[in-house]
């Protein structure tokens, strides 16, 4: 599980070439996932929404422009990342611990959290808190990476671990954030694993969805 003060630090120091990275290192698939998760989301009519660990606030705008009779906040705890999501255009943001939330219960309608739980300290934990501040019938959207099945995933994990972070490096001057984007995305539940992890956490209702041959997945899952 992730260190958070070394997660912090590490979204601290990458926060100016973040957007551009992504970008890069998924050739741009990354807009295509974020495109498909508000899509699932048009199909719940929240009327508000928490985009959690938002970040730079990618997928928080996406559901503003896409969606604008939501009212969507943006919380993440490290301020250079949000201050970006804010000159993109977020506005209503909350420098705040995604594992702490200074949030009512039951107070959205929907979560969201995009490439986000995998950096937490505690899973279960954190979907138990997630859990808090939805609504009874509300719904959680996790989108993150995985690793593909089958006979794609050796070669994809050469490119992760050998190829990825030298890329990255060039692009953010930071090795050791994206030697440990593979190291998280090893540890990181998939499939059934984190369909069970929603469930113990009293969620209902979960579904996989995997995404460019399983490199990247979108969870979907309703509070009780
Ligand atoms: C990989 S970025 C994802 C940003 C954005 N959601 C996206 O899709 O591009 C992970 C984000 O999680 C945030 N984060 C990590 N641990 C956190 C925590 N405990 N509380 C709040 N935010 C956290 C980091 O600050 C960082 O902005």
């Amino acid at each position: 599980m992730a260190d958070p003060q070394f997660v912090h630090d590490t979204f601290s120091a990458i926060a100016s070439r973040y957007v551009l990275a992504n970008h890069m290192l998924s050739l741009g698939a990354d807009v295509l996932w974020r495109s498909r998760a508000v899509q699932i989301i048009s199909e719940w009519h929240p009327s508000n929404l928490m985009d959690v660990a938002t970040g730079t606030g990618d997928l928080a705008l996406d559901i503003c422009r896409e969606l604008p009779e939501i009212r969507v906040l943006g919380l993440d705890f490290c301020e250079p990342m949000l201050a970006i999501a804010r000159r993109r255009g977020l506005t209503r943001t909350l420098q705040a611990d995604a594992m702490h939330m200074p949030l009512e219960n039951a107070s959205f309608d929907a979560l969201t959290i995009s490439f986000g739980l995998r950096n937490l300290p505690d899973y279960t934990a954190a979907l138990l808190e997630f859990r808090r501040v939805l609504r009874p019938g509300g719904h959680l959207l996790v989108l993150d990476f995985s690793l593909p099945d089958g006979i794609a995933r050796g070669p994809y994990r050469l490119y992760l671990h050998h190829i990825l972070p030298h890329l990255a490096a060039c692009l953010t001057g930071n090795h050791s954030a994206y030697a440990y984007l593979g190291r998280s995305i090893e540890q990181f539940p998939r499939g059934l694993a984190m369909m069970k992890l929603m469930r113990q956490a009293g969620f209902t209702n979960p579904t996989h969805l995997p995404l460019c041959g399983g490199i990247a997945a979108i969870y979907t899952a309703e509070a009780r």
